[in-house]
């Protein structure tokens, strides 16, 4: 016998043929009609059982949640919203549910709170949101690869477990096989390291840009696409203390490209998921449109999800430099007003996400792309420019998320490389390797890093990125 998925069915023409479809029951109407779900699509396939031909037992047995095997052959649907159901001949219970457990998970069917089914992350799948956004991940992951491989990037996996700070930002989970209760001490008391695993100091990656580099240099074009480790003690709706970045790295290629290529690559995925998810996308628009029901008028999105979407294909992301941003910034009316937490008084200041979400949602009402920011707020190893105060830095800011995309131009010339890491106090010892690439051969080139949650977040159009990663590490919070 065929067995089948459901996705697939729902396209099929009626047929006499028997088939077995396998899933778990999402409701059972008049002991008569099984919603099933198996996950490859947000639709439920309706299986109608005859229930005079099935014993009253195995019917009891058919459960919210509960795993089910049925055999049968497709008609056409008498009911709504489907075109073809399963007139069942058979129904095996593969994995029951007790009616009474369901009741106390998010199984069962009413409305949950987003924390209710964050704490319950291990059933959260199953629920219609947390299947789309899923789905959605899933194909935006593969089309991630499929953008860089058709333009002739090669994938390079970089080292979780590293020795060097990549952001020189300090905010680093360390890795240690030492005993933590007994750990070796040098004479001032400090842990001895060189008696560790790796017999240095070592922590989890924040970034795999610096050996990204070195990839760049030899095969041109590359990207890494992995899981990157901050710990840093934000907890917002954007933060997460373990999520997956992409990072191109394009030798060759200067600012102006690297800015050319951000803007290609993600208005390539955006419109793959748009081609490719339609189902998923169409439920999570209307997820959307009820929850902005509960906002203040004037919070509420203009555009619906897949208009936003459409909008970013449409329109040229906005080039602004830092300079020209802080004077737009400077005149506003929230900085005039106060309304900032944090004023914008002076040339030099770093940007916050108020700053970010005004330019980009009040201001420009488009996708901006901020570049040469001051080299005081940026990191090392960003390209410096002739003005000796700007650095060749870009993020990209995107409505409802704020910054989604930091890159730069590199630092290609040895001598200022070298200066830069002393006064920003970066261990040239640690890191002569990275040296080494602008003794030998060195030229222009640039990456940037992409925050894949953040992406998935503006996509799904869900409000917060733990929403939008199956198992999230924020602080406070290692659960499953
Ligand atoms: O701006 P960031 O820190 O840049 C880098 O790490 C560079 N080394 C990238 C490069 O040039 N190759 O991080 C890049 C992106 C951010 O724009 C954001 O989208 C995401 O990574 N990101 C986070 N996403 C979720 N949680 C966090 N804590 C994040 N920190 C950064
Ligand atoms: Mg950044």
């Amino acid at each position: 016998m065929q067995k089948k998925v459901i996705s697939e069915l729902i396209q099929s023409e009626p047929s006499l043929q028997t088939m077995s479809i396998s899933g778990w029951v999402r409701s059972f109407r008049s002991n008569r009609f099984i919603a099933l779900n198996d996950g490859s699509t947000i639709k439920n396939l309706q299986c109608v059982v005859d229930f005079e031909k099935f014993d009253e037992e195995l019917l009891k047995k058919i459960t919210v949640g509960a795993a089910i095997l049925v055999e049968g052959h497709l008609v056409e649907s008498q009911g709504q919203g489907q075109s073809v159901e399963v007139q069942v001949s058979k129904v095996e219970i593969l994995g029951e549910a007790n009616p009474e457990e369901v009741k106390l998970t998010i199984l069962s069917p009413k409305r949950h709170s987003m924390e209710t089914l964050r704490e319950q992350a291990h059933l959260r799948v199953r629920t219609n949101t947390f299947g789309a956004v899923m789905r959605l991940r899933s194909k935006l992951a593969f089309a991630v690869h499929e953008y860089f491989q058709k333009n002739g990037f090669y994938y390079m996996h970089t080292p979780i477990i590293t020795g060097s700070d990549a952001e020189g930002a300090g905010e680093m989970f360390r890795v240690s096989a030492l005993d933590p209760k007994n750990p070796p001490l040098n004479e001032d008391g400090s842990i001895n390291y060189t008696e560790d695993f790796f017999e240095k100091e070592t922590n989890l990656t924040v970034s795999g840009q610096l050996e990204a580099e070195t990839y760049a240099m030899g095969l041109g074009k590359v990207y890494t696409f992995g899981p990157t480790f901050r710990a840093e003690n934000s907890n917002t709706s954007r933060h997460l203390a373990e999520f997956w970045m992409i990072e191109p790295e394009v030798a060759f290629n200067d600012l102006h490209d690297n800015m050319d290529l951000a803007e290609d690559f993600i208005k390539y995925v955006i419109r793959y998921a748009l081609d490719h998810c339609p189902d998923d996308l169409e439920f999570l628009e209307g997820r959307l449109l009820e929850e902005e029901k509960n906002k203040p008028q004037q919070d509420r999105s203009e555009m619906t999800l897949r208009e936003k979407l459409s909008f970013v294909l449409d329109n040229n992301f906005i080039r602004v430099s830092y300079t020209e941003a802080i004077e737009i910034l400077k005149n506003s009316t929230p900085n005039k007003k106060k309304k900032f937490k944090y004023l914008i008084e002076e040339w030099g200041a770093d940007l916050q996400s108020e700053h970010e979400r005004f330019l980009v949602e009040k201001h420009f009402k488009c996708p901006v792309i901020l570049f040469d920011y001051p080299a005081k707020i940026k990191a090392f190893y960003m390209r410096l420019n002739e003005d000796e105060k700007t650095v060749r830095a870009m993020d990209v800011l995107f409505p409802g998320i704020g910054e989604i995309v930091g890159g730069s131009q590199r630092e290609e010339r040895y001598e200022v490389l070298k200066n830069k890491m002393k006064v920003m106090d970066i261990s040239e010892e640690e890191l002569y390797w990275y040296l080494d690439l602008r003794k030998f051969g060195t030229c222009v080139h640039s990456g940037f890093g992409l925050g894949f949650e953040r992406l998935v977040q503006f996509v799904s159009g869900m409000g917060n990125i733990r929403d939008v990663i199956p198992y999230p590490r924020t602080p406070g919070n290692a659960e499953f």
